[in-house]
C-alpha cells in the first residue's frame, strides 16, 4: 500500500501544532504494516539547516497557477526510514510563519496542484492513495478530478482527507476562483467550493475524497451538528459514507524518571517552594480561544487561593499572553507564566506536574492529555472529541479512571471539576495513587490507529 501523507506541518522539520506531530509520527508506523508512506510539504524557509542540507533536489517543473507559470523544484530526503518530499517555491514558502498571510489562498493552491504534477510525472513513486489533511490540501481532491480528470494515472489514484480541525476552513474571496484556480466556468467545480459566496477549500477536500476521517470517534460524531461543524455540518450530513474517526496515538518512550525529583527541580526554577504535599497543576497549550482559557480566566482568582502552583507554558493569542501574564503578577508565589513554546520545558511539566489542565471546547483529538497521562499526570479535561475518548472520569466509588472531566463549557463546573480532583489528592491518596498508575498504564499507541487507516485504504483501493 503506497500512501503519499500531503500535509502543511511534520515533525521534526516544521511544526506549529498536532497536525506537524501526526504527520511526523503515522507514516513510519504504518511502514511497520508494510505500507510504503511518504510525506510531502512546503519547503519553508524555517526549516533547520540540518535537514536542508541533507535534502537531494530530485527535479523542476513549472506549475500554472492562472496566467502564470510557476517554478516548482521537488527535494528529497530520506529520514528515520520514511521518504520526505518538499516542494520549493521561494517567493511562497520563504517566510517566518507558516501561515496567516493574505495569498494563503494561493499559496496552498500552488501547493495542492505541484503535488499533483509531481504524482503525475514521478517514475520512481505513484501512490495508491494521496492521503491529505486539513484545509490546505483540500483542493487536491477537486484538482485531480476538475483538472486532471483526464489523466489516467491520476483517476486510478484514491483520496483520503483528515479533518484535524473543522473551524479552520481556509474561506477566501471568490474572486479567485477563475483567474488563480483555473475552474472559471467548471460549474460543478464552484458548487463543490462555494459556501456562503466564498471559497472554502476544506469544503472541497471533504465533498470531492473518497473518504474522509477525523482523528476521534466523538468528533466525527460532533461534526456533525452546527455548534461543532461551523458550518459545514450539512456538508458532512450530505456525504454517502459516514467520517470516519481514528484516534491519534503517541510514541511511548518508556522511560525512567523521578516524580518527585522532577516537580521539586520545577518548584525550585519556578521561584515556588518546595514541597511535595501541594499540588503542582500545568496547562500546556497553544493560546487560542479553541483551549478553553476563557474558562481558565474566570477561575484564576479563585484557584490561586487554594493551596496549588500553576504553571502555563505556550504562546498564540497577545490577550491570553497578557491574562496569564497579569495572573502572574497577581499571584507571584503560586503562578508562572512562560509564554513561549520550549520542548523541553514541556517534557518536565507532563512528568513532574501532578495535574494537567484541558478545558477545550472542542478537541478533534488532543495530544497532550496523552503526553501527560503517560507520566501518571492527571488529566482534567472537558468532555469533547478526542478527550471523551481517552480520559475515563474518575468514579468515587469504584476508584476507576484516568482523570477528571465535566460536561459542559461552564467556568465554575470546571473549577468544581478542578477542586474535587484536589480533594482526592489531599485527602484520598491510596485512591490518587490508583489514578497515576491507571493513567500510566494506559496505552494509545500508534500501531492500533495504522492498523485503522490501513483497513481504511484497502477497503478504497
Ligand atoms: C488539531 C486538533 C487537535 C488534534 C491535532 C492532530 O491540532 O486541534 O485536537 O490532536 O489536530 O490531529
Amino acid at each position: 500500500m503506497k500512501v503519499l501523507f500531503a500535509a502543511s506541518e511534520c515533525a521534526p522539520f516544521v511544526k506549529s501544532g498536532g497536525l506537524g506531530d501526526v504527520i511526523g509520527a503515522l507514516p513510519s508506523v504504518l511502514n511497520k504494516y508494510g505500507a510504503d508512506a511518504r510525506v510531502i510539504l512546503p519547503k519553508y524557509s524555517t526549516i533547520p539547516k540540518e535537514f536542508t542540507d541533507r535534502m537531494k533536489n530530485i527535479e523542476f517543473f513549472e506549475v500554472e497557477l492562472g496566467w502564470r507559470k510557476l517554478y516548482c523544484g521537488i527535494l528529497e530526503l530520506e529520514h528515520e526510514g520514511v521518504h520526505y518530499y518538499f516542494v520549493d517555491n521561494e517567493y511562497f514558502f520563504k517566510r517566518p510563519e507558516l501561515y496567516g498571510y493574505d495569498d494563503d489562498c494561493e499559496r496552498f493552491a500552488f501547493f495542492s496542484k505541484a503535488i499533483l504534477k509531481f504524482v503525475k510525472g514521478s517514475k520512481t513513486y505513484t501512490p495508491d492513495v494521496i492521503h491529505c489533511n486539513d484545509w490546505h490540501t483540500g483542493l487536491i481532491p477537486l484538482f485531480k478530478r476538475e483538472i486532471f480528470g483526464q489523466n489516467k494515472k491520476l483517476e486510478a489514484i484514491k483520496t483520503v482527507f483528515t479533518i484535524h480541525n473543522i473551524k479552520h476552513q481556509g474561506i477566501f474571496n471568490k474572486y479567485w476562483f477563475g483567474d488563480l484556480l483555473g475552474l472559471y466556468g467548471i460549474e460543478k467545480a464552484w458548487k463543490t467550493l462555494e459556501m456562503n459566496g466564498s471559497i472554502n477549500y476544506m469544503k472541497a477536500g471533504i465533498i470531492k475524497a473518497d473518504r474522509v476521517t477525523t482523528v476521534s470517534p466523538t468528533y466525527s460524531k460532533e461534526i456533525t451538528n452546527s455548534y461543532y461543524g461551523e458550518g459545514l455540518e450539512s456538508v458532512i450530513a450530505s456525504l454517502d459514507q459516514e467520517v470516519t474517526g481514528i484516534l491519534n496515538g503517541i510514541n511511548y518512550k518508556h522511560v525512567d524518571f523521578d516524580k518527585g525529583k522532577t516537580k521539586a527541580q520545577l518548584q525550585e526554577k519556578m521561584g515556588f517552594e518546595i514541597r511535595d504535599d501541594v499540588p503542582l497543576i500545568t496547562m500546556i497549550s497553544r493560546l487560542t480561544a479553541q483551549k478553553g482559557l476563557d474558562l481558565v480566566a474566570h477561575v484564576m482568582d479563585e484557584l490561586a487561593m487554594e493551596d496549588v502552583q500553576m504553571i502555563f507554558l505556550g504562546s498564540g493569542e497577545a490577550h491570553y499572553e497578557n491574562m496569564l501574564k497579569h495572573f502572574e503578577s497577581r499571584y507571584p508565589k503560586n503562578v508562572k507564566s512562560i509564554l513561549s513554546f520550549d520542548e523541553e520545558l514541556a517534557e518536565k511539566l507532563y512528568m513532574g506536574a501532578d495535574i494537567f489542565l484541558m478545558p477545550s471546547y472542542f478537541e478533534p483529538c488532543g495530544i497532550s492529555q496523552l503526553l501527560a497521562m503517560q507520566y501518571g499526570t492527571i488529566p482534567i479535561a472537558r468532555e469533547t472529541g478526542g478527550l471523551l475518548d481517552t480520559v475515563i472520569p474518575y468514579n468515587h466509588y469504584t476508584g476507576e479512571g484516568t482523570g477528571f472531566s465535566f460536561s459542559n463549557i461552564n467556568a465554575h463546573e470546571f473549577l468544581f471539576t478542578i477542586k474535587r480532583a484536589l480533594d482526592v489528592y489531599k485527602n484520598d491518596k491510596p485512591a490518587w495513587r490508583k489514578l497515576k498508575r491507571t493513567a500510566a498504564a494506559t496505552e494509545f499507541s500508534w500501531n492500533k490507529s495504522a492498523e485503522e487507516y490501513m483497513r481504511l485504504y484497502e477497503s478504497i483501493t
